[in-house]
């Protein structure tokens, strides 16, 4: 039987808020998102802020995320966090994000090598995927999107516990509509994750699997626009940017996930 997939919101504060700020808006959070017991929410502050931010979560339901993170568990590669650190305080960790493909080399073999580093310490991938604008005016989508799941998930084998369900999310994140204002429709945005990424999984592991894979929309989301991606039917909720910095936004963005599901 497959299991119903909770709605996750996650916050990507990408390269913002000092530890001080960190905690300020974590406080925010904890505070304002105390009765949305039916959404998942987790926040992922840059490393600097992963500890102090963890402590002011822990009695609490939200989790921790990084933003990114080595492949290997130790070694001499400066200015790098690894896989075990990062395991020491989070749940997820947010894998192949497309800043990191564009600006740091990150590659379709470096996500998948991280995707393994990252189960082998027992952290969930948020692995995120999705086309440039110049892949989408070409009608490319479907074929880049395709082969970032399928090149990222190799040799991963997935299985499905009754408690967690399965241990990985999918971000679909069209690169055009990452901080532009932009955002895809929730009707293409749910097209894309219906043909493209979940037909990608039932062919990677069985369909139980590919339905109880959690998949996420981001790029532009607000508090205004969320409902729309929520209430698509193979939308879980959204990876946010922007949105995620002010607790006022968040907030209204995971309790549109909460009257939408
Ligand atoms: P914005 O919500 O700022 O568009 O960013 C989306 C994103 O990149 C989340 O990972």
């Amino acid at each position: 039987m497959e299991k119903k997939r909770i709605p996750l919101v996650a916050g990507n504060w990408k390269m913002y808020k000092t530890i001080a700020e960190a905690k300020q808006l974590a406080a925010e959070l904890v505070h304002g998102l105390e009765k949305f017991t039916q959404v998942e929410v987790a926040i992922c502050p840059p490393f600097t802020s992963l500890l102090p931010v963890k402590t002011l979560l822990e009695e609490t339901s939200i989790r921790l995320g990084a933003q990114n993170m080595h492949w290997e568990n130790a070694g001499a590669y400066t200015g790098e966090v690894s896989p075990l650190m990062v395991a020491e305080l989070c749940s997820y960790v947010i894998l192949g994000h497309s800043e990191r493909r564009a600006y740091f080399g990150e590659t379709d073999e470096t996500v998948n090598k991280k995707v393994l580093a990252a189960y082998a310490v027992g952290l969930i991938p948020i692995l995120c995927v999705g086309e440039t604008l110049q892949e989408n005016e070409a009608g490319k989508t479907g074929e880049v999107v395709e082969r970032q799941v399928k090149l990222a998930l190799q040799g991963v084998s997935l299985s499905m516990s009754q408690e967690t369900g399965v241990p990985l999310v999918i971000a679909y994140e069209p690169v055009w509509a990452i901080g532009t204002g932009r955002a895809a429709s929730g009707s293409g945005a749910n097209t894309v994750v219906t043909q493209y990424i979940r037909s990608t999984l039932a062919d990677l592991f069985v369909s139980e699997i590919a339905q109880s894979v959690r998949v996420l929309y981001g790029g532009s989301v607000k508090a205004g626009n969320a409902k729309e991606f929520f209430t698509q039917p193979e939308i879980d909720g959204a990876l946010v940017g922007g949105a995620s910095l002010k607790a006022d936004e968040y907030i209204g963005i995971v309790q549109a996930a909460a009257s939408s599901k």
